[in-house]
């Protein structure tokens, strides 16, 4: 089995480390293959109730496609064999009924920036950049980047990190809505995980519920999304976690869901 990418658990919380550290953790066929099974498995697991991502070593989390490897792929190739694998599996953590946070321990640049967009939440340590360089290679960001990052962050934000490829510090990210908090470097994973910890402890139904309203609310009219809203969170009140939830606040103590 390879080790590009290694799962550990803590408690309910699987951490995926994405483990290039060569190539600063760059994301070739081989790595984005290991990170879809990786992310298959504990997906798959009913014990695990949220999913962290960081990079290995201490200078980075995902430093982009792996160049060299997609330099070997031109045109109808590079969509199939680079451009494809790379869509699937960012859609599918995008998709994920769990939720996901990336632990942000460095350089996240191109499609580790692209990656980042397609988790759900994202700490930085105070020593990260990120940015979207792939105009310094003759390129664009193609992993979902151009469509997932002008939906999370004004235009004009967007455009300015695509058209000159900077990369930006872990503090402007976060001003511009890209991420949610700057860490001290060596506090990052003991505050993401106190945070995971704080979701894993949720009902992981209400959360599945709550992540498809919002991915498929976004992408619907107002109206309808509204609408959509209503009948799902109708759905929830229906639930034992949605009674257990409001019985524990009545009767002034720590509630326990079940996920049923
Ligand atoms: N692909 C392949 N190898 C990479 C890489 C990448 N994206 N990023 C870094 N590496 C390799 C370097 O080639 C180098 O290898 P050698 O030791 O064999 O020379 C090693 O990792 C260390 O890198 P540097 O010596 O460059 O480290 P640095 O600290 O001086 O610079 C950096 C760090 C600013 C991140 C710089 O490595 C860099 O600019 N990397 C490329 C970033 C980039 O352009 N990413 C976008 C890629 S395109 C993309 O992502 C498209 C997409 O849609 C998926």
């Amino acid at each position: 089995m390879s080790d590009a990418v290694l799962t550990e658990r803590r408690g309910a919380i699987a951490v995926l480390t994405i483990n290039r550290p060569k190539t600063l953790n760059a994301l070739d066929v081989p790595t984005l293959g290991a990170l879809d099974a990786a992310f298959a498995a504990v997906e798959a697991d009913p014990s695990v109730r949220v999913i962290v991502f960081t990079g290995a070593g201490d200078k980075s989390f995902v430093a982009g496609g792996d160049i060299a490897d997609m330099n070997k792929r031109q045109g109808l190739a590079h969509y199939v064999e680079f451009a494809e694998v790379i869509h699937r599996v960012f859609r599918r953590i995008e998709t994920c009924d769990k939720p996901t946070i990336a632990a942000v321990n460095g350089w996240a640049l191109g499609g580790g920036t692209e990656l980042m967009l397609s988790i759900d939440v994202r700490f930085l340590a105070d020593t990260a950049r990120v940015g979207l360089p792939e105009i310094k290679l003759g390129l664009f960001p193609g992993a979902g980047g151009t469509q997932r990052i002008l939906r999370q962050v004004p235009l004009c934000r967007a455009k300015e990190l695509m058209f000159a490829g900077e990369h930006i510090d872990a503090a402007t990210a976060v001003s511009i809505g890209l991420a949610n908090r700057v860490v001290p470097k060596d506090k990052l994973m003991a505050e993401t995980l106190a945070y995971a910890e704080s979701v894993a402890e949720k009902s992981p139904l209400i959360l599945k519920l709550m992540k498809r309203v919002l991915l498929a609310g976004a992408e619907m009219p107002l109206a309808a999304a509204l609408q959509h809203e209503q009948a799902m969170a109708s759905l929830v009140f229906d639930t034992k976690d949605a009674h257990e939830g409001c019985t524990a606040f009545v009767e002034k103590r720590k509630a326990s869901f079940t996920g049923t």
